[in-house]
């Protein structure tokens, strides 16, 4: 017998407020022609005044533990990554587990944009040491309150929003026909700390400070990085990239997304794409695109799904999970 971890649930919740290319372009000097052409985004998603990350993540986490027909007293374990936490400390999870009413422990990750992979993974190894049973895994963003608004480059990139996934432990015969995560891989290179950051923090400057990217970089990196984690995964199942049946990429831009399905064959239909209307959520972009995909009934069980993201740090990785 060998231990798998089954995601059993989703949900997500995205803020009421949308911001579209067109009144973006009253704000800095852009186009929805530049925005779409460059990165396939019409609009995005932003939190209200007062309506923190817990906010978003604590909605999503409802809608995931109902789809999963699980309450509070079946969860042990919360995980929620995000780069935009309410408070630099206590963890955002553990405000999210109070409102919950969890018994259990709960903590964040900073992974940036890679979060909710590393997060899942971490889920995933907690569950096969038998530490846990039912975990909740969040990706939770509020981006908006760390973009520099007069910055062009960057603000037109990024949304808020939070998805989540509801992680059980089951039995499993230790095949790759069996149900849960099959793979997973991490990755980070810190000498790319640079390439994307936040110039504050608590440490550093005692302030919050604001989103800084070289685009070109990040892109060149992106598309290289993620195709060499995919066929990772993929190797260490043997499960071969004709064999995808759904292909859930972090939101971050079009062009990555199309770069990186094209590498592996892998056809538009098969790429769950969102980014469109959410922009890049960060952390929360995955389990977005997942919890779409999953209620509309593309993703059905038993299907290959690959879930891939990377994000600053560099950090980048990528799970195969059989639905
Ligand atoms: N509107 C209009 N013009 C703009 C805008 C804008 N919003 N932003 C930049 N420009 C201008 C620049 O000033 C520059 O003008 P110049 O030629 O007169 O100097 C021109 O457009 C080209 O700028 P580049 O930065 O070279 O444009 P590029 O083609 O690289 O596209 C982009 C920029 C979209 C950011 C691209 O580099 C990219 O997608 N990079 C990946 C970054 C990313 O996705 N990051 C997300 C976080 S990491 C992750 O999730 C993987």
């Amino acid at each position: 017998m060998t231990v798998r971890s089954r995601i059993i649930g989703c949900g997500s919740y995205l803020p009421s407020t949308i911001l579209t290319n067109e009144e973006l372009s009253r704000r800095v000097d852009t186009t929805d022609e530049w925005i779409v052409a460059r990165t396939g985004i019409r609009q995005r998603h932003i939190a209200a005044e007062g309506e923190m990350t817990s906010d978003l993540a604590y909605n999503a986490a409802i809608k995931a533990m109902e789809h999963a027909n699980v309450t509070a007293a079946d969860v042990d374990m919360i995980i929620v990554a995000t780069a935009t936490p309410d408070n630099t400390f206590p963890a955002t999870a553990t405000k999210v587990q109070n409102r919950l009413g969890v018994v259990g422990f709960a903590f964040d990750i900073q992974a940036v944009c890679s979060g909710f992979i590393y997060a899942l993974t971490t889920a995933d190894m907690y569950i096969r040491n038998g530490q846990a049973k039912t975990v909740l895994v969040i990706g939770a963003e509020t981006f908006s309150r760390i973009l520099d608004w007069e910055d062009r480059s960057t603000c037109v990139l990024f949304g808020d929003g939070a998805g989540a996934v509801i992680v059980q432990a089951h039995e499993g015969v230790g095949t790759i026909n069996d149900q849960g995560i099959l793979a997973s891989r991490l990755h980070s290179d810190g000498s790319k700390y640079e390439l994307l950051h936040v110039d504050g923090g608590p440490s550093s400057t005692q302030t919050v400070g604001h989103l800084r990217m070289e685009g070109r970089e990040v892109f060149r990196h992106a598309v290289t990085n993620l195709a060499a984690v995919i066929r990772e995964v993929l190797d260490d199942t043997g499960i071969t990239a004709d064999q995808i049946d759904w292909l859930v990429p972090h939101q971050a831009n079009q062009r990555i997304l199309d770069g990186t399905a094209r590498k592996f064959g892998i056809s538009a239909e098969r790429v769950v794409m969102t980014v469109d209307r959410h922009a890049n959520t960060s952390a929360a972009s995955i389990p977005l695109a997942l919890s779409e995909a999953v209620h509309d009934g593309r993703i059905k069980r038993g299907d290959i799904v690959i879930l891939e993201a990377m994000g600053g740090g560099f950090t980048w990785g990528a799970s195969l999970v059989r639905w």
